[in-house]
């Protein structure tokens, strides 16, 4: 089957062509130089360059896949989590297209999309498996019981780790967003140079906390002058922290539910240092470990177009009537 897929949730505008799972396509248009002056992502901007950008997005993802409109025979789209203003133009643009070619539509959950990126590159895998969902705006630890099913064991508790490296590469005058930019940084520095905190939440808990380790680094800049002279140093070390917080949650959450496999998947699964250490613990720990290639880290369409799929394998089309919703509990299957 030929799919189509659309994502506009936030500051990408994609569209991605895959059959039967495998990508043909996959075209990001990202919004980073317009919402850099601001230091972020400014939503009514972000919707009015959707609209520009979504149809010369669609021809070359068409373009590249080599094949033409009435060859596709299904649509993929996120419908929510995002920036409302974001979603409807995805949305429209994807009902337009299941209207006039009398397709099927499929809503897609955008974090069910990157919970299931894993799988795109990984044939082996099949879950159940645990996924650390590191991105701008979520860190979550979801047990992907199977396709369809989720539960969230664990979640932040206020900054996503992505806003975290976004909001410490602020202070060290990199700019936005900056998870890259510290990763790179952070290469020339000494991951011991400063002891940042590492958030520990209750004994048994699998929450996450970032708004600690964002405030001391933040507190050390002002105590510290001279902190741009070590700017190397505390990108490193405060990586090391976000990192160790990470894996010691994901560890925990190994050892409490058993699974066989750990998955990265979302925009900070791009960071090497996350990467290296997950695959070594999961080495350690006898699992299978997987996580996309960078381009399929951050917000793609490759991904909703993979997600539907599996969405309509499994008999799941939506209604033309399906609405854009900002915020959506992730599905899971009724006992
Ligand atoms: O998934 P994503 O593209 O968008 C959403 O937030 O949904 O994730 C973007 C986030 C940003 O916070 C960005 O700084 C971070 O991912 N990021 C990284 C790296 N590449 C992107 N963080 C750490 N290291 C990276 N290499
Ligand atoms: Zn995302």
């Amino acid at each position: 089957m030929l799919l189509l897929g659309i994502e506009s949730s936030c500051d990408e505008t994609s569209v991605a062509l895959c059959r039967e799972g495998n990508l043909l396509s996959n075209v990001v248009h990202t919004q980073i130089p317009l919402h850099r002056r601001f230091g972020g992502v400014v939503p009514e901007l972000a919707s009015r360059n959707h609209l520009t950008a979504i149809l010369p997005v669609l021809d070359e993802a068409l373009q590249r896949a080599g094949v033409t409109l009435p060859e596709v025979e299904a649509l993929g789209v996120t419908h929510a989590p995002g920036l409302i203003g974001s979603l409807l133009v995805g949305l429209s643009t994807a009902k337009a297209l299941a209207f006039f070619l009398c397709r099927p539509l499929v809503g897609v959950h955008h974090l069910e999309a990157h919970l299931l990126s894993p799988l795109i590159e990984h044939p082996e895998l099949q879950p159940p498996y645990l996924a650390l969902l590191v991105s701008g705006g979520h860190t979550l630890l979801v047990e992907v019981t199977a396709v369809g099913d989720y539960l969230v064991l664990g979640r932040t508790v206020d900054d996503a780790v992505g806003e975290a490296f976004d909001k410490v590469a602020v202070v060290l005058g990199l700019p936005y967003p900056g998870g890259r930019e510290i990763e790179t940084l952070a290469g020339r520095g000494n991951p011991e140079a400063m002891a940042f905190p590492r958030a520990k939440m209750g004994p048994g808990d699998l929450d996450f906390s970032f708004s600690g380790l964002k405030t001391a680094v933040v507190l050390y800049c002002r105590r510290n002058p001279d902190f741009r002279d070590k700017a190397a140093d505390l990108a490193a070390s405060f990586q090391e922290a976000a990192v160790e917080t990470l894996l010691a949650k994901t560890e925990r959450a190994l050892e409490k539910r058993n699974l066989p496999a750990l998955c990265l998947c979302g925009g900070v699964a791009a960071n090497t240092c996350l990467r290296e250490r997950a695959a070594a613990m999961s080495a350690r720990r006898g699992l299978l470990f997987a996580v996309p290639s960078p381009a399929l880290c951050g917000d793609n369409a490759g991904m909703i177009a993979f997600t539907a799929w599996q969405a309509l394998k499994a008999g799941r089309p939506s209604p033309l009537g399906l609405a854009a919703a900002a915020s959506l509990p992730l599905p899971t299957r009724p006992c």
